[in-house]
């Protein structure tokens, strides 16, 4: 092994630094500039056209789009518990409550029928997270928010550029957000970015982003606003991602096949079961390490670690941590997949700067982890 191998490193081995400097030579460094722009046309068309608006972060995408849809005090947002904290912190920022609700076994992603029973009077909306790459299944989603008059925002922060039958992750709920953190498939270290396909949400999302302020009329605030706004700089990084796009993603989705075909059917490794409507986005590959005496997810971690691979616990389910568990346990519900996936789960290396040698070497390490002291080598023993 060449050393210790990183779960994350991002791509900027492109036009990056060129673009970079261009922005901080155009003295066009706060949020206004020609990569703004430019990078806000070309992410919506690569995401399934309508429009996208840059943003501070993926945490601010999602507050900002639930704050354009009016979530306040004494709303409901239906979201998954196995998601990054943002998701249901972004409710809470609204004054509003995260109800969870459990994950399909297959897809790990939302359960429709779990969401159906957690329909009520004051549900306002679903927060559909494509989690590790894999998208929600939305016609369902979509169906019942239509039965139940609820919208549906798309939390792809970890989905760019995966499609739902043929639709692009992004453009198919009322708004979509990305985030571009340095870990993410596309990333300018810290940024993110809103999608809708109705013009009319245009005004009040760009208004909400610059602190509320009249775009006819400068130093006038209708509304409370944020500054939640995306730095031309920044933009400038992620244009020379999107040229590059094709080549992260392609190098990105070789590294998972390799994964996929190393590790399904491993003894004591689980995999995800990606639907068949599915192209997934290749963010971080995961694995399930199925509980055997003597052997755990976080045990596999540590001698991983020590042997210099990087890895990840899968999330600690939302409906568990301090600031939300005395809410789930009033409304009572086990969540039994998200604890398994919380439990088991373990995000492994995924990146362009990891050879093929790499992933093998990761993959050998992984099942020698796992498969020592399982009932079969105790007995051999
Ligand atoms: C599912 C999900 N939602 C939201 C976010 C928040 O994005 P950011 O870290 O850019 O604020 C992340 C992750 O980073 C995420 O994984």
């Amino acid at each position: 092994m060449k050393g210790r191998i990183a779960i994350a490193e991002p791509d900027l081995s492109g036009l990056e630094e060129e673009y970079a400097l261009a922005a901080i030579r155009s003295r066009w460094i706060s949020s206004t500039g020609e990569f703004l722009d430019r990078f806000e046309r070309e992410f919506a068309a690569a995401c399934g056209g309508g429009e996208a608006i840059g943003v501070s972060n993926g945490t601010t995408a999602l507050h900002l789009a639930l704050e354009a849809l009016n979530v306040g005090p004494g709303d409901e947002v239906i979201v998954p518990s196995m998601t990054y904290i943002a998701t249901a912190n972004a409710v809470r920022y609204c004054g509003a409550e995260p109800v969870f609700v459990d994950v399909e076994p297959s897809t790990w992603c939302l359960d429709p029928a779990r969401v159906e029973e957690a329909i009520t009077p004051r549900t306002k909306g679903i927060i559909a997270v494509h989690l590790l790459g894999h998208p929600a299944d939305m016609d369902p989603l979509l169906d019942l928010a239509a039965v139940h008059g609820l919208w549906v925002v798309e939390d792809a922060a970890e989905a760019t550029f995966a499609t739902y039958k043929g639709r692009t992750t992004g453009s198919l709920g009322r708004i979509g957000t990305f985030s571009f953190y340095g870990n993410k498939v596309l990333t300018c270290g810290e940024g993110g970015a809103v999608t809708f396909q109705e013009r009319s949400l245009a005004t009040r999302l760009r208004m909400l982003r610059g602190q509320g302020m009249d775009p006819k009329r400068r130093y006038y605030f209708p509304i409370v606003g944020f500054n939640y706004r995306l730095t031309n700089v920044a933009a400038a990084i992620l244009c020379a991602q999107l040229e590059r796009r094709e080549a992260i993603v392609g190098r990105r989705r070789e590294i998972v096949a390799l994964y996929e075909s190393r590790l399904r059917g491993a003894a004591g490794i689980t995999l995800r079961a990606d639907a068949p409507w599915a192209v997934t986005s290749p963010w971080m590959f995961s694995a399930l390490v199925d509980p055997a005496p003597g052997i755990d997810r976080d045990g596999v971690a540590r001698r991983l670690a020590a042997e210099g691979v990087e890895t990840r616990p899968l999330f600690v389910p939302i409906h568990t941590l301090p600031p939300y568990r005395v809410d789930h346990a009033r409304r009572g519900g086990e969540l039994p997949v998200t604890a398994r996936l919380g439990s088991d789960g373990l995000m492994l290396p995924t990146h362009t700067l990891l050879s093929d040698a790499d992933v093998h070497d990761v993959c050998d390490r992984l099942i020698a982890a796992v498969a020592t002291g399982r009932p079969g080598r105790l007995r051999a023993a």
